[in-house]
């Protein structure tokens, strides 16, 4: 299956190449793909250095990614049956400058996850992010610190056959993927102007 971003202008391969399957195919990853994953997530940018993200990894079926799984909630749980690896997105909440609570901690975690998506690409993996799951379970399961947010689950694999799916998660998955134009997010002058250039 084709997914590939139909683009209005160039961009690199891997961005054009990365989408979020429901579809999995039964199969591990390798150890050597899925390191580098966290390898490009090591050198994403962050404020001050700081590098916040962390990663609580379950490769299936042990009891890591089965606690993952059970946390899911159940529309995406019908998906991750098959998908080999799961892990969570761990933020440190803390600033090591201040000891607040750091403002900008969800955005560098989000920043390593994007990297990590891509170089999935690269792999010749795929993920797919969830905001559908519980945090209460994930920190009692894991005994994440209070200074610490679970925030965001990956499935993490090799594209499986669309066909596997449920009759609704098959149709959602050939569904064409939508993205707003440029002009409705590239601004200059004011906000909500768009850039002269991105105008079509
Ligand atoms: C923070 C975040 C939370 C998401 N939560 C879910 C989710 O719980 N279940 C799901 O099926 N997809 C989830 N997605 C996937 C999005 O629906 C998907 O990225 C979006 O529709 C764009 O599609 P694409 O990634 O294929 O380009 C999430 C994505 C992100 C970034």
């Amino acid at each position: 299956m084709n997914k590939d971003a139909i683009t209005r202008y160039p961009i690199n391969e891997a961005a054009r190449k990365r989408w979020s399957p429901r579809a999995f195919r039964d199969q591990p990853v390798e150890p050597e793909k899925l390191i580098s994953l966290f390898e490009a997530a090591r050198w994403a940018a962050s404020g001050g250095n700081v590098q916040p993200w962390r990663f609580i990894v379950g490769l299936r079926p042990d009891a890591t990614w089965t606690r993952i799984f059970e946390a899911l909630d159940q529309g995406n749980q019908e998906w991750n049956k098959n998908v080999p690896v799961l892990m969570v997105a761990v933020g440190a909440r803390i600033s090591p400058f201040d000891g607040k609570v750091s403002p900008v901690f969800q955005y560098d975690t989000g920043q390593a996850v994007s990297s990590l998506s891509i170089e999935a690409i690269h792999q010749g993996l795929h993920v797919h992010q969830m905001g559908g799951f519980s945090g209460e379970k994930i920190h009692a399961a894991f005994e994440i610190p209070d200074d610490y947010l679970a925030i965001a689950v990956i499935a993490c694999g090799y594209m499986g056959d669309p066909e596997n799916l449920s009759e609704k998660l098959k149709k959602r998955e050939f569904l064409p993927r939508t993205r707003k134009p440029l002009e409705e997010f590239v601004f200059s002058g004011k906000f909500g102007e768009a850039m002269e250039m991105v105008k079509w």
